[in-house]
């Protein structure tokens, strides 16, 4: 019932085009790249595409079950799926549960330690400058946001959006570390979840070995990566049957 029309944008991870007479709509295709370090660090892998459009279609229906509303309208085939369209803020909204990568590093911390509350954090989406962390009133300084109230939905939004996911990744013994989400706009103004929530966006380890299941072993040569992020999709299926 949907067509795919012209492509609009190709990101690292993603396709973007046109839903033809949908104005309102777009259709992402999950390609089966792989990139870390600003893209520095760049892989394929057959099948990427099609476990991470089964991860992100999972999430999605989970978290509107729970009241968050998202920009998941539905899934097509094994690659694809349609959204509504939105205006994405560039915003790289990111929960942190545990230390973990960049914030590890910047304050010279120990990786696994839980932090007392989740903590968010705002990185600036620009490749050219490598998505540099920043403060909201710097990013109300760059218009990236046009008002304070604007920021704290979404910093309230990623932490509902926490609590949730951590409910649903701890049922399959899985810790979620943190993860990065991406809001858009609508005409109206109003905010919704963009983008997509997968391994690649989310640090997850095994509850009981503390074996990473994410994008980290990719970034930190790991090996297993396909397998890993296909190991999260089966536990889904044995957990969250209504949401497939
Ligand atoms: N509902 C949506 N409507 C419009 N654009 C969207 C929507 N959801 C996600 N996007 C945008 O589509 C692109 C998805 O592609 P991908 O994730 O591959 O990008 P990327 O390489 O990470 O680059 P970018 O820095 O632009 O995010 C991103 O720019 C993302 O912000
Ligand atoms: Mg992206």
């Amino acid at each position: 019932m949907f067509e795919k029309a012209e492509l609009m944008y190709e990101g690292k991870a993603k396709q973007i085009f046109a839903v033809t007479d949908n104005p309102d709509l777009v259709w992402m295709h999950f390609k089966n790249s792989l990139t870390a370090f600003n893209a520095e660090k760049k892989d394929e892998m057959d099948g990427k595409g099609e476990v991470n459009q089964k991860i992100a279609s999972v999430i999605f229906r989970f978290l509107q079950s729970r009241g968050v509303e998202t920009h998941f309208v539905d899934q097509i085939g094994d690659r694809d799926m349609v959204c509504q369209k939105v205006e994405i803020i560039p915003l790289e909204v990111v929960v942190r549960n545990t230390i973990a990568g960049s914030l590890a590093k910047k304050f010279g911390l120990a990786e696994g330690e839980d932090l007392q509350d989740p903590l968010t954090e705002f990185f600036y989406k620009k490749d050219e400058l490598g998505d540099p962390f920043l403060s909201d009133e710097q990013a109300l300084m760059l218009g990236v946001s046009d008002s304070q109230e604007e920021l704290d939905e979404m910093k309230q939004s990623a932490l509902k959006i926490n609590q949730q996911l951590s409910e649903f990744f701890g049922k399959m013994n899985v810790r979620l570390v943190d993860f990065k989400v991406e809001f858009g706009r609508r005409p109206d103004g109003s905010i919704l979840l963009a983008d997509e929530i997968t391994p690649d966006s989310c640090r997850l380890w095994d509850k009981e070995t503390g074996d990473k299941l994410d994008k980290d072993r990719f970034r930190r040569d790991l090996g297993r990566v396909l397998e890993s992020y296909q190991e999260i999709y089966s536990r889904i299926e044995a957990q969250w049957q209504e949401y497939l």
